[in-house]
């Protein structure tokens, strides 16, 4: 006999759920019969999403970066909720493109306040939640950038390595109870990020943030569908690191086979195809 499901049907939690990826998973989950709470600091975007949604919906605008936040917004989703909270994805995410020479320190903050802090708020305002369960996923949003330095992406590489470190270490801290702790590694997926991004210089040198969104489209090949698709389905099969798109995977690969030497091999075959 199969376990049962730990997501489908229970109340699932999403932050940045106004675009991209959080949208998607939002969508997908309530399709399972989730009650989906979902915040974002674009209520637009956020409300857009709602719009979408069949079943039970809750949202709230929030920044993640805001921990006293973080935490009122778990209390509402609480009292709101139907039944247990089976998953929290801490997903909001930003990055800027900058070298290390010449970044603009705000920038760099904005980045790893928002990817780690906000990722950190949202853990420390769930875990005691799930732990008076006895059950429960913490399933946070690191990056292939979390497997790899790439040329001014140091900000976001730093936060992505950040939440890895993060996760794995409460996963450990969690082993023998039923309340998990994931981590989350997308390769490139087609969503809004670049065009978001803080951008100041791509990593060809170039200061034109429209071609850099352009190029990331045509190198993003996973959609945000497909990369709901690979969370839920990890999530379900008990994974504690899941890789989304062949990207993430041959990169995983390529950094315990070329752990140093790594960028060479990529800024080859980067050159093929540009
Ligand atoms: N798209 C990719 O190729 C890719 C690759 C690896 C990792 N990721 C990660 O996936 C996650 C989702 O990104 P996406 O690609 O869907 O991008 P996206 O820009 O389409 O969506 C990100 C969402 O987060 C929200 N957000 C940003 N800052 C916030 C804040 N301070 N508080 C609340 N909400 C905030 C945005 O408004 C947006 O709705 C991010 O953590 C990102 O770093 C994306």
């Amino acid at each position: 006999m199969s376990a049962p499901p730990v997501v489908s049907g229970r109340t699932a939690v999403i932050t940045g759920a106004g675009s991209g990826i959080g949208r998607a998973l939002a969508q997908r989950l309530a399709a399972h019969g989730c009650p989906v709470a979902l915040c974002d600091w674009n209520e637009e975007e956020l409300r857009e999403t709602a719009e979408t949604i069949g079943g039970p919906v809750l949202t709230r605008k929030l920044d993640v970066r805001d921990r006293q936040g973080q935490m009122t917004f778990a209390a509402e989703v609480r009292e709101w909720s139907p039944g247990p909270i089976g998953l929290v994805v801490n997903n909001a995410g930003v990055t800027t493109s900058q070298t290390v020479a010449d970044a603009s320190p705000e920038d760099d903050e904005w980045c790893f306040d928002v990817n780690f802090w906000g990722v950190v708020h949202g853990t420390r305002a769930w875990l005691p939640v799930m732990q008076e369960q006895g059950h429960g996923v913490i399933a946070n949003v690191s990056s292939v950038f979390g497997l790899i330095g790439f040329p001014t992406q140091s900000a976001y590489c730093a936060s992505k390595f950040a939440v890895r470190g993060f996760t794995e270490s409460l996963r450990h801290e969690l082993r023998g109870t039923d309340v998990r702790a994931v981590a989350i590694h997308p390769g490139g997926i087609r969503t809004n990020i670049v065009a978001n991004a803080r951008f100041h210089v791509d990593d060809q040198g170039g200061t034109d943030h429209a071609k850099m969104n352009e190029d990331f489209k045509k190198l993003a090949r996973t959609t945000p569908a497909k990369a709901a698709e690979t969370i839920h389905t990890g999530i379900e099969k008990g994974k504690s690191r899941i890789m989304i798109g062949p990207d993430a995977v041959a990169l995983s690969l390529l950094t315990r086979v070329a752990p140093v030497r790594y960028y060479g091999v990529i800024d080859k075959l980067s050159g093929l195809v540009r």
